[in-house]
Parts: C-alpha cells; structure tokens; sequence
C-alpha cells in the first residue's frame, strides 16, 4: 500500500483492512457476549458508518435488528438554536437495547446532540461502538462503550470515510500527510 491522492491531498497509510477486520472481530466477541439474551436494535449512522456497521453486523451471533439513519442539522429559531433530526428513525425505541453504530467520534458533537433525542424515548439501555476515536479533538465528552481504535487528532479517510465525498470505496484507511 502506497500513498494515495483524494482531490488535492495526500495521505499514506493507516489501518490496514486486516486490522480492521481483527478490531470487529474482537468488538463482534463482545457484542454477542453482552446481548446474548437481548435482541438489540444497532443505529448506525450514515453515511460514514455503512462499510464498518455492515462488517461488524456480519460477525453477530445473536438475534439482532439494525437501522439506517441519517442525521441532518439545521439552524432552528432564535430560541431553538441548532437543532440535529434524525431521517429515516422509524422503530419504536422504548423498552429497547439501543447501541449507536458510529465511524468517527471527533469533537463529540453529533453524539452529544443526538444521544438525548434518544433517551427521551427511553430506550431499557443505549450504548455507543465507534470504529475510531480522536481523543485529543474532544469538546463534548462521550462514553464510547465499545471502540475499534484510538487515534490521534489527524484527518483520515476510507473504509466508509470520505474526505469531501471522496474515499469511501477504499478499504483501508488512510491519514492526511501535513
Ligand atoms: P463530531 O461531531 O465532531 O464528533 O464529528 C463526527 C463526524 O465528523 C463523523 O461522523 C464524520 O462524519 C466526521 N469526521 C470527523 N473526523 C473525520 C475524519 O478524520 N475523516 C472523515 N470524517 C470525519
């Protein structure tokens, strides 16, 4: 695996799909572990999630549901502020074993928005596995219970990330060389 070119920027590579491939497999051991019994319903969080939601939901041994959402946000009133909405979250999230399927935690934004939405319906538990984080970025703190990999403050694309649209086919992942 050599350098790659994503619009005007260069990355090299990261995480190779093997690693990948491992990390789920060890999150996919626990998953099965801790809903053996549960029938949990996954949200993965499109788009960037898609490949790792797809691959990590392969893995599970247990009975288990998942949906596709989108989050969009927009700027609401005065009084509302910036308001985040969830497209496409149809199932009835009450009494239900909730786990978010994320690509990314950055800043901690999206989540720190989103996750109240969610508990006002009042799901019995609700969990979060993300595929990376970015410890240093944080401004908003999430408990990420379930994590693929740490990594530092560094922009990175493939395996469903996209730098401006771009990048998501690739099956590694890549980090932006400054
Ligand atoms: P947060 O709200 O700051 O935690 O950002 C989360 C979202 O930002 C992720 O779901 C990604 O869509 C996007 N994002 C953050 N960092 C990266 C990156 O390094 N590459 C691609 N997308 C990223």
């Amino acid at each position: 695996m050599g350098e790659i070119r994503v619009h005007d920027k260069q990355f090299e590579p990261y995480l190779s799909a093997a690693s990948i491939a491992e990390r789920i497999k060890d999150i996919a051991g626990k998953l099965n572990n801790d809903y053996a019994e549960k029938k949990p319903l996954f949200i993965a969080i499109l788009n960037g999630s898609f490949m790792f939601a797809s691959d990590l939901f392969k893995e599970l041994a247990i009975d288990a549901e998942i949906c596709f959402i989108k989050l969009a946000s927009y700027k609401g009133t005065k009084s509302t502020g910036h308001v985040i909405t969830a497209i496409g979250l149809d199932m009835d999230l009450f009494g239900r074993d909730v786990v978010i399927v994320e690509d990314i935690v950055d800043t901690g934004k999206t989540l720190s928005e989103f996750l109240p939405q969610l508990k006002h319906q009042q799901p019995a538990s609700l969990k979060i596995v993300a595929l990376l984080h970015k410890p240093e970025a944080t401004v908003f703190p999430i408990t990420i219970d379930y994590l693929g990999f740490s990594i530092p403050n560094k922009f990175v694309v493939g395996y469903g990330l996209d730098y401006d649209g771009l990048g998501r086919n690739i099956p590694e992942i890549f980090k932006l060389i400054e």
